[in-house]
């Protein structure tokens, strides 16, 4: 079977989400909001709004609580521009911090009329933001600390900087900066069990390793425990890049040890299903069954060759302890798998029970709450969203072989030229708007932090293709 498509910017409405979407018995969805391009991570205010980051837009969005309970939010205003790559988020004591990629800012404001009540501060500098996993995920913790996760800037390697594959936690003033365990290659959620209090953490396990090894992790998260990256994946098996004729016999020995020493997942997920947000259900609106599970959002597989994951799931954890996995959220992905509707990323649950779930493919926020589908005469309109402008292409052919240069030289093949091809681009993107995209490509999508004209020569470069291919019979 042929490797398929995957990126893209679907749009969805309402009868998509009725059409495609399903919910665990119990429970029913709403499209909360569309047109929120590339929605990452949420927070519940007070009120009931919900705010999300949308990192390629530099913003962070303020989705309006839904009064008149039609199912869907009552407006939306961007809160803040102008941010590098802000991801996560949280509010607390009246302020609302954000992660931008490089390092961690905070606001004041009001949850009354969900407004910032003061100028945004950076409490938190010097984040490294290169190389594939430059999202920040930050949360308060049950012990008042802030906690920030950090993911790696490759695929399996040795960081220089010791805050990269980690998660660090500082004081909310922004000042102790510390690490708090390390060997984590990309833990883009965590949270605290409401039960006991211990931290878990999703983790994505590293890629090209075939399509059903390593398992992406549940990680129990410690203080100063190390969970293994890039020397071990899964159950604390070694990985193939650190061979003792690779790193040598004295190397080998010390990597045997850190191995050794090393924490194994306490639950597995398939292989590239990606886990991304980790959110425990604390309301007790809940139904039985599902107060103090945990939610984890898969945002799907790109690294294989059937793809994988595209749901939400909830994990229950019985009396001796053993984690056990259903499917909550699911229909992101056609049943034959080729077609995909959405990818799930972060989950919020506010005061009542109400579920937000954001959706970076699709740019969606769904909602999810306990209780029978409402009537489908109910059903809002979807409005139609706007499609990249149909321009001429007119590509200068000087940039264009510049372009190929650059694609040759940073090789980029080893992911094009099978996993994800790079098709269909001119029916989603002009020159100006490909061009942009290497500022905030979607991981594992490196960011190189290409120059203007480095991006321009890309872009005629790919488009070049496209004109070709386009006028080619075959
Ligand atoms: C580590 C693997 C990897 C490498 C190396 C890589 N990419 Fe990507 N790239 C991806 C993945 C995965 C996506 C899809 C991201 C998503 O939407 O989930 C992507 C997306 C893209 C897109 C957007 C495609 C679309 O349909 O929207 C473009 C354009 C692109 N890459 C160009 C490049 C160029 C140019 C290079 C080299 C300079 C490069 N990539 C290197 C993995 C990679």
């Amino acid at each position: 079977m042929p490797w398929r498509q995957l990126t893209g910017g679907a749009d969805t409405d309402v009868e998509t989400v009725d059409r495609q979407l399903h919910t665990a018995d119990g429970y029913r969805i709403d499209l909360f909001a569309d047109d929120v391009p590339n929605a990452r991570w949420l927070a519940v205010t007070r009120r009931g709004d919900v705010i999300a980051s949308q990192p390629k837009r530099g913003q962070v969005t303020l989705l309006q609580a839904d009064s008149n309970r039609d199912g869907r939010a009552d407006g939306q205003r961007v809160l803040i521009d102008g941010l590098r790559r802000p991801h996560g988020l949280f509010l607390h004591d009246n302020w609302l911090y954000i992660a931008e990629s490089d390092g961690v800012g905070r606001v004041p404001f009001d949850h009354s009329d969900g407004r910032l009540a003061g100028s945004y501060q950076r409490i938190l500098e010097g984040l490294g933001d290169e190389g594939n996993h430059w999202t920040k995920t930050i949360a308060m913790g049950p012990d008042g600390w802030v906690y920030l996760s950090s993911g790696s800037t490759c695929n399996v390697c040795e960081e220089e900087d010791p805050r990269r594959a980690a998660i660090m936690r500082f004081r909310p003033d922004g000042s102790s900066l510390e690490i708090y365990a390390t060997g984590l290659r990309n833990s883009v959620g965590f949270d605290w069990s409401p039960k006991n209090g211990s931290l878990y953490a999703t983790d994505n396990g590293r890629d090209w390793l075939g399509d059903d090894f390593p398992p992406c992790e549940l990680n129990l998260v410690e203080k100063n425990a190390f969970y293994g990256w890039p020397y071990a994946n899964g159950n604390r098996v070694p990985d193939p890049h650190f061979t003792p004729e690779e790193s040598g016999a004295n190397a080998s020995a010390e990597i045997a040890q850190k191995i050794a020493a090393s924490r194994p997942p306490v639950h597995d997920f398939p292989a590239h299903n990606a886990p991304l947000g980790i959110t425990f259900l604390r309301s007790p609106a809940q139904p039985a069954g599902y107060r103090d599970a945990a939610l984890v959002a898969l945002h799907g597989s790109w690294n294989r060759s059937v793809k994988d994951g595209y749901k939400v799931v909830s994990l229950h954890w019985d009396e001796r302890g053993y984690i056990h996995q259903r499917d909550f959220l699911w229909g992101f992905l056609s049943d034959d798998k080729s077609e995909v509707h959405g990818r799930p990323v972060a989950i919020a649950e506010d005061a009542s029970g109400n579920i937000y779930i954001s959706d970076d493919y699709a740019g969606a926020v769904y909602r999810v709450s306990a209780g029978v589908a409402r009537s489908a005469g109910a059903a809002a309109e979807g409005k139609p969203r706007m499609q990249a402008p149909n321009k001429p292409l007119v590509i200068d052919s000087g940039a264009a072989l510049r372009g190929e240069e650059l694609y040759r030289r940073h090789n980029c093949t080893q992911c094009h030229a099978a996993q994800v091809p790079l098709r269909s681009l001119a029916k989603k993107y002009n020159l100006q708007t490909l061009a942009n995209y290497f500022d905030t490509p979607t991981p594992p999508m490196p960011n190189y932090g290409f120059s203007g004209t480095q991006k321009r020569a890309l872009a005629h470069y790919l488009m070049s293709l496209e004109v070709e291919s386009n006028s080619s019979k075959h």
